[in-house]
């Protein structure tokens, strides 16, 4: 497996796989990978010729505030899982290869960051629009996988793709849970083992909510109170939101009636963690 470092030497392998008609996958992350990480690598490497992973902790979609410096890094684990699940590149720039001094084009989506993370991160999803539009312009993947995870994240990737008519296929993926149900999350290093505890309050609210709407429930606020109530129970937690959206559009949706994400993002702590389900 390669481990490549400049744009230049990216385009220069790509080239190389496409003139022999190989396809290729992409998985976009920040490292520090974990199970989630590998599941959307081992699907991309059944679907395409040649995957390539990025591994970059894009700065411009962190908040003054956020956890930029202190988020998890290790490239070199990073390359062993990639390499083990039969990924051909590892693209893991610096900063500096990304982003010139006087770096000034972003781009931004509307209206589907509007609610839920881009709320309470106003500048996330720009950052995020923004590296994803140049990483494909360097990979120029067939495909690309996203994990359910993020959510808003990937609807707002969809709504990219399709609004700038990209040559990529979006593919997102299940969550990935540890056995007690937490989602596998770099963030979840940031725990300690009391809070791990606490954490699990997350999924459990996930799993009731979305066993009251298997039971057939269709009013969004029984079920989102419901959600709340078991969040609340724990002292370690603070939510900053648990919200019903429409799956598509992300707008704020409080009926069972067509495809919903519900979605959440609580405090354990000093930790911004984050869960959601979809029911189509
Ligand atoms: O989901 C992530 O890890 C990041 O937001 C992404 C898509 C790699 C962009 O930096």
């Amino acid at each position: 497996m390669q481990i490549e470092k400049t744009v230049a030497g990216v385009k220069a392998q790509v080239r190389e796989w496409k003139k022999e008609g190989l396809s290729v996958g992409f998985v976009p992350t920040m490292g520090y990978l974990h199970e989630g990480h590998k599941s959307l690598i081992d699907r991309a490497v059944q679907e395409n010729d040649r995957v390539v992973v990025s591994v970059f902790v894009n700065p411009i979609q962190f908040g003054p505030t956020e956890d930029l410096e202190s988020y998890p890094r290790d490239l070199n684990a990073d390359s062993i899982l990639c390499e083990k699940a039969g990924a051909a590149l590892v693209f893991a720039p610096e900063v500096s290869e990304m982003y010139a001094d006087n770096f000034t084009t972003f781009v931004d989506t509307s209206g589907v960051t509007e609610e839920l993370c881009g709320k309470s991160r106003p500048i996330h999803f720009r950052g995020v629009c923004t590296v994803v539009n140049k990483l494909f312009n360097i990979v120029t993947p067939d495909k690309a996988y996203f994990g359910e995870k993020d959510a808003q994240q990937l609807a707002v990737i969809r709504r990219m793709v399709r609004d700038l008519n990209m040559n990529v296929t979006v593919v997102g993926c299940p969550i990935i849970r540890e056995e007690d149900g937490l989602a596998k999350s770099s963030r979840n290093t940031y725990l300690s083992a009391e809070e791990r505890q606490a954490a699990l309050v997350l999924s459990k609210a996930v799993f009731a909510g979305k066993a009251m709407i298997a039971d057939g429930e269709t009013d969004g606020d029984k079920v989102l109170d419901a959600m709340k109530q078991i969040i609340s129970a724990e002292p370690m937690a603070r939510i900053d939101y648990v919200e019903m959206v429409k799956w598509d559009t992300i707008e704020v949706h409080h009926k069972v009636d067509c495809p919903v994400l519900v979605a959440m993002a609580v405090y354990i702590g000093k930790t911004r963690l984050i869960d959601n389900f979809i029911q189509e």
